[in-house]
């Protein structure tokens, strides 16, 4: 049988964590029971969880854009969230067929909701706000991160925080490199990679504030960085005319 055909609440614990066995995960997430699933990417590197600190989760509506198998998700749950909705593309990312998600959360007893096919570009269609947002590994799979960010603002209360996590290259200067014909490391899934200042440029453009900003880690074309900014609403004199979509937040 098909796994999209499995129904996970008819089946046992044991049954399914022998699922979880056989399916392909990037995140390590304890399920129980002494089983963590052997997530290629790691636990995640520690200026993540420092990230993490510089958030107050409790009471929080939660919204983690392009999950995965959801080890944020379930971070945000267990440091205090009272609500947490996943969301990913599962279209651009691969293993499509293993509903790691769902399993991890069938059996983590997770209460987020999860919803496996939304653009960040639409973000809006869930006609939520949300306190807290998580934006990890993505920016950098987009040909629009800049209108990616603003899709974001629209959906955030004033004083709710970002999480921005991902690939930079690190240079001095406000610039980004895009790249179609030629391979951000070794791969066609990625589009434009910015430096830290032109990642900064892109979050506060949206009405969004840096307030806390990691070490850069990782090794030759391979570094990434992570911040958290607070979204903002009041009179930005960097702009002759706010866009129609942010001049909300423009006063
Ligand atoms: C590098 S993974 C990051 C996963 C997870 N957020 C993390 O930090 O470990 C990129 C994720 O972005 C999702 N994604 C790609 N394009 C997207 C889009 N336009 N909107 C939302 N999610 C997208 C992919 O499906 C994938 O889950």
């Amino acid at each position: 049988m098909s796994n999209k055909k499995l129904d996970f609440s008819e089946m046992s614990r044991a049954e399914l964590l022998d699922l979880a066995k056989t399916y392909s995960w990037v995140h390590v997430i304890d399920l129980g029971d002494g089983y963590k699933t052997p997530g290629q990417w790691g636990r995640g590197n520690p200026q993540i969880s420092k990230a993490f600190d510089a958030i107050d989760f409790r009471g929080k509506r939660v919204l983690d854009i392009g999950c995965w198998d959801g080890q944020w998700a379930f971070e945000a749950e267990e440091r205090g969230a009272s609500e947490v909705v996943a969301t990913d593309l599962i279209s651009q990312r691969d293993f499509t067929s293993d509903r790691t998600f769902e399993l991890a959360a069938a059996l983590r007893g997770s209460k987020a909701r999860y919803i496996p096919d939304l653009s960040v570009y639409n973000i809006e269609s869930l006609k939520e706000k949300f306190d807290v947002v998580l934006y990890m590994g993505i920016y950098y799979h987009l040909k629009d991160p800049v209108r990616a960010f603003t899709a974001m603002r629209r959906v955030m209360n004033t004083g709710a925080k970002i999480l921005v996590e991902g690939a930079v290259i690190v240079q001095a200067g406000c610039f980004a490199k895009f790249y179609y014909q030629n391979q951000f490391c070794g791969e066609n899934s990625n589009w434009w990679v910015p430096t830290p200042d032109c990642l900064r440029q892109w979050v506060e453009c949206s009405f969004l504030e840096t307030t806390w900003e990691g070490e850069i880690w990782g090794l030759g074309d391979n570094q990434r960085s992570c911040l958290v900014a607070q979204a903002v609403k009041r009179r930005d004199p960097l702009y002759l005319r706010a866009p129609e979509e942010l001049e909300e937040f423009n006063k």
